[in-house]
């Protein structure tokens, strides 16, 4: 059952904006998974906006304009990134033309790519940011502040904003939660690959998880061939890592909000392929 913040049994409108956010997507079996389950997905489900991280969509690894075309075509209305943004090369002008992609906005301002984006469904306006935390992990900016600065820029443009908070550290993600709390629609953490069970509507009606996990092989470690993590681990030495391919799981979210932007619940959805 979604948990749900308020709203009268059996006189609730439909919601105003239906957002699925599906959590990294980690190689082509990541790709393939979310190619079998997506399509009933929408149908059970009817969102308005699908937002797909996509950092790990090539190889395991960072993103291609080839592997980003791919999540677009699959019915991502925008893409978010995160640490491994700037793995392959090659993407960098695809990062500056294609505005449907985001890195993280409190990197560089001069690096490739833009932190926030707006994409548009049926007149409702939807805002996209992707931040990086600073716990264990490299930013240019405090994630707090810029949020504060993209939220001035989007609050007038959108009717809906969806933060992606890319972060290693539980404390900074739940942080960010309450920092957005009445001010964005959802603050959904990525980057660790395993879901956590808190997902709940804050207060001032912000969705929040801290970690909405992975869309990709469960049998591995985070996404790794499980025999190869556990060597580095037991060795120390430099191993060599492949994707895993057993146990494909789709991890995703569905959030619904008001006509204000504020969420009335989340819902996770944690699903197993099978092809
Ligand atoms: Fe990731
Ligand atoms: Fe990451």
């Amino acid at each position: 059952m979604p948990e749900s913040r308020g709203g009268t049994p059996g006189l609730a409108e439909s919601p105003a904006v239906k957002l699925l956010f599906i959590g990294d997507v980690v190689g082509g079996i990541g790709r393939r998974t979310m190619a079998s389950l997506l399509p009933g997905l929408r149908d059970e489900h009817r969102p308005d906006f699908v937002v797909v991280n996509g950092e790990n969509a090539a190889g395991g690894v960072g993103i291609t304009e080839k592997t980003a075309q791919e999540l677009l075509e699959l019915g991502a209305d925008a893409i978010t990134l995160g640490n491994h943004a700037y793995r392959h090369r090659d993407v960098y002008e695809y990062l500056d033309r294609e505005e449907r992609i985001v890195r993280p906005a409190n990197y560089p301002r001069g690096s490739p790519g833009h932190g926030h984006t707006v994409v548009e469904r049926d007149g409702v306006r939807l805002g996209v940011v992707n931040l990086s935390g600073m716990v264990f992990m490299q930013a240019m900016r405090s994630p707090f502040s810029e949020v504060d600065a993209r939220l001035a820029e989007l609050r007038d443009a959108t009717d809906a904003v969806l933060v992606d908070m890319h972060a290693e550290a539980t404390s900074e993600k739940v942080a960010m939660g309450w920092h957005l709390d009445g001010r964005a629609t959802a603050c959904l953490g990525t980057h660790t690959h395993v879901p956590t069970a808190d997902a709940r509507v804050l207060p001032g009606g912000t969705a929040y998880v801290t970690d909405v996990g992975m869309t990709g092989p469960r049998g591995g470690v985070i996404g790794v061939k499980r025999e190869q993590a556990v060597e580095r681990f037991l060795t120390l030495t430099q191993v060599r890592f492949e994707t895993s391919k057993e146990d494909p799981w789709l991890n995703a979210v569905l959030v619904e909000a008001d006509g204000d932007g504020r969420a009335t619940s989340i819902e996770q959805l944690l699903l197993r392929a099978r092809f």
